[in-house]
């Protein structure tokens, strides 16, 4: 069983940003990203604090707007259209999920999409099934399949299921791994919470894709021997012994599917580095 590191192939990718944040300083340019935290969910600050902080370690602009949970719809599009403007800024991510009373569709499509590092808009979503190589992917299904090809398995004409159809993972998942060339040629099953007889499905997959949001939820039973298991899951679970009083765990019962695999992404160390990762690259590739 091999063991994916995202850590390391995260390192890789930011090491080719690094390559190319140089070179655009060159032509005197420097890559600028946007984050927008609207309210106080602890797992979203996190992880716009993370975004933020990756930015200012490889010199990239990073401008982190943190704003009220009352934040009206309104005063939301008045800042997109305001970093739309900025051309400082060449990349813009609203982190989700945002307050309820926020119409999210709404504000991904207020955002340039030649600005949407998080390739949410229905031009880049759209360019995304043309395989037109000009939209931005979003970031978690990009890193994905990034640690396929690094890890060398072979995607082409292998059997990959998705578990989880969320617009974030799932569906782009399924775009990528279908479409023509290196890291995709897969034949895709997509499944969800109301697939029946799951494990039946999942025990056919050559690659698993685990993205359903849910503590450990695939099971030694849904995987056959030999599969490689990417597990996107990040969730937070009671644990009283840690200082914190959570620890993160991934979608996938790693201790009784790692033996039976080829190879396996943990949590964390996994796809979570990786979507920053990619974010990144998305920045550069904004910049450009
Ligand atoms: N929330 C969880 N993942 C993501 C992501 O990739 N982008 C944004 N904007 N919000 C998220």
């Amino acid at each position: 069983m091999t063991l994916i590191s995202g850590t390391a192939v995260a390192e890789k990718v930011l090491e080719e940003c690094r390559r190319d944040i140089a070179a655009l300083a060159a032509l005197g340019r420097k890559p600028g990203l946007a984050v927008v935290l609207i309210g106080d969910d602890p797992a979203s600050r996190a992880y716009v604090r993370s975004k933020d902080k990756k930015c200012r370690d490889l010199g990239l602009h990073s401008v982190k707007l943190e704003l009220p949970a009352t934040t009206t719809q309104d005063e939301l599009l008045a800042h997109v259209r305001a970093l739309n403007n900025d051309p400082a800024i060449h990349g813009i991510l609203v982190q989700s999920p945002p307050p309820k009373h926020i119409d999210e569709a709404a504000i991904v499509r207020a955002i340039d999409p030649a600005k949407d590092v998080d390739g949410f808009h229905p031009v880049n979503v759209a360019k995304l099934a043309l395989e037109d190589p000009t939209g931005f992917v979003p970031c978690t299904p990009l890193g994905c399949q990034r640690l396929l090809i690094d890890a060398g398995i072979e995607t082409n004409g292998a059997h990959a299921v998705i578990v989880g159809r969320s617009m974030i993972v799932g569906k782009p998942m399924a775009l990528l791994l279908m479409a023509k060339g290196k890291g995709g040629d897969a034949t895709v099953t997509v499944t969800h919470s109301r697939t029946r007889d799951l494990a039946s499905i999942t025990r056919t997959a050559d690659i698993i894709i685990a993205a359903i949001g849910r503590p450990h939820f695939i099971r030694a039973e849904h995987v056959k021997d030999g599969a490689v298991v990417i597990d996107v899951g990040i969730n937070r679970i009671d644990d009283l012994t840690s200082e914190k009083g959570y620890k993160l765990v991934g979608d996938v019962a790693f201790d009784e599917v790692a033996p039976k695999c080829r190879a396996i992404t943990p949590v964390p160390g996994g796809v979570g580095p990786m979507t920053i990762a990619m974010l990144m690259a998305n920045t550069i590739k904004a910049c450009r």
